[in-house]
């Protein structure tokens, strides 16, 4: 396959690549009235409860809540991995379905390399599974290894790299795919906390290069503010939408005042104050 990665990317944007949608939803991603229960050994649990938002098209959305409230779940409803009990979920103006999404990549606290293929190769992988050549797969995953600063490792197995490099590696093989949806449940929560700074912004730069819709989960309200466009507050189970927050650029900024008071006022709908005393 000799197409470019840009042509690619235009083609995948294209609205003939959305069969059936209206350009007005395109990389729009829509959770609406969704509901969702577990029935599992007798046991029926509700673990989403009537929740709604939206993020537009190249616009990150982070999902923060207390453990066990169900943004995991969350996830696997947008991935197609799960039905919602109740309500839809919409991508591009259309109701996800069970089954593989095209235009999605996906990565998680750990990021599931395969131990005995190269870095290289657990990258071009996913590529290959999307119908690339093999040359062709190499060449972009060489050309996102180097982007994330893994140049010298493309031939290293997983068990040589770090956790901040083998999380570089699952960021590398999901961009790689040039998703329109991406997904990414808690990514950098397995590194320690320089490494996860790093990471984050790293990862800000990456998205600037090609502005896909994201669905982050995180635990970290630093990590929230740091890289969403909104933060989806969600209250214990069953979870619904406590709050949508909305981040403004100078919000961003770890040492303005306009940070320290976004992140008091997320952290106050999680049920934390700031006085430790
Ligand atoms: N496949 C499953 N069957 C039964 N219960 C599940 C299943 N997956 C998750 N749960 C339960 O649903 C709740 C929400 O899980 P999850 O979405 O993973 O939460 P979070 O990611 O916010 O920690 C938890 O109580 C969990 O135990
Ligand atoms: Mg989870």
């Amino acid at each position: 396959m000799s197409t470019n990665l840009e042509s690619l990317a235009t083609l995948a944007r294209s609205p003939h690549a959305t069969t059936g949608t209206s350009r007005a939803h395109e990389g729009e991603l829509v959770v609406e009235n969704v509901f969702h229960r577990y029935v599992f050994a007798g046991r029926d649990t509700e673990v989403l409860h009537d929740v709604s938002f939206r993020i537009a098209a190249g616009q990150v959305a982070c999902v923060v809540g207390p453990s066990g409230c169900g943004k995991s779940t969350l996830l696997g409803l947008a991935a197609g991995l799960l039905r919602p009990s109740a309500g839809t979920v919409r991508w591009d103006g259309t109701p996800v379905r069970l089954g593989p999404n095209p235009h999605l990549g996906m990565a998680f606290q750990q990021p599931g390399l395969f131990p005995w293929m190269s870095v290289r190769k657990n990258v071009a992988i996913g590529l290959r599974t999307r119908g690339y050549d093999r040359r062709e797969a190499r060449r972009i995953a060489d050309e996102f290894l180097d982007t994330v600063g893994l140049h010298d490792f493309k031939d290293a197995y997983p068990r040589h790299l770090s956790g901040g490099m083998a999380q570089r590696v699952g960021i590398a093989r999901a961009l790689a795919l040039k998703p329109r949806l991406l997904l990414l449940d808690e990514p950098f929560a397995a590194v320690d906390a320089f490494t996860r700074l790093k990471l984050q912004q790293e990862f800000k730069s990456l998205l600037a290069l090609s502005r896909p819709t994201v669905l982050f989960v995180t635990h970290d309200v630093p990590e929230a503010i740091a890289l969403g466009d909104l933060i989806v507050v969600m209250s214990k189970r069953p979870a619904s939408v406590q709050t949508i927050i909305p981040v403004a650029r100078e919000e961003r900024d770890r040492a303005s005042p306009a940070y320290a008071r976004k992140l008091a006022e997320t952290l106050a709908c999680l049920g934390v104050t700031s006085d430790m005393t």
